[in-house]
């Protein structure tokens, strides 16, 4: 499983903690690594703040046949039609997810390019969101890939 990270989320422990805590991205990334490795999933976390290199990297997710992404696009989630044709493009399920409780701020972070075409979206638990939706990727979706394995 991918954990992608977008822009200004490499900020994440000092950027606005009011908002987004003060648990760093490498606190995270480790965090779901450890637990992914508990419940026999492998987790691999990349962070950029450029468009196109979340691109790339979603669509190298597609060649290497990734089963599930956690994409937390930042910015990018209200803006970003290139990210969205990626993600329909690889057709690899995805969680959204937000640190924050975009619908509690400012109106046009209410509109994201990816939530239709998402499994589910998480948002407003601080890291809690990731672990939520890592917890239901173990729960939910590794059995389902297993069975009958
Ligand atoms: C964010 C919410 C976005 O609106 C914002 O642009 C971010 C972070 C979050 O995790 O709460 O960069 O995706």
């Amino acid at each position: 499983m991918l954990v992608l990270h977008g822009p200004n989320l490499n900020l994440l422990g000092v950027r606005e903690p009011e908002i987004y805590g003060r648990t760093t991205l490498a606190e995270v990334d480790r965090g779901l690594i450890d637990r992914g490795k508990v419940a026999g999933l492998d987790v691999s976390a990349y962070q950029s703040n450029h468009e196109g290199e979340l691109v790339d990297r979603i669509q190298q997710a597609g060649r290497e046949r990734v089963d599930f992404m956690l994409v937390n696009a930042g910015a990018y989630t209200h803006t970003s039609v290139a990210l969205r044709d990626a993600l329909s493009a690889v057709d690899i399920p995805f969680i959204e997810v937000h640190l924050s409780n975009v619908f509690a701020r400012d109106r046009f972070r209410h509109h994201s390019y990816l939530s239709d075409i998402a499994v589910g979206v998480v948002c407003g638990l601080g890291p809690g969101s990731y672990r939520a939706a890592l917890d239901f990727v173990i729960s939910t979706v590794l059995p389902a890939s297993t069975a009958g394995a």
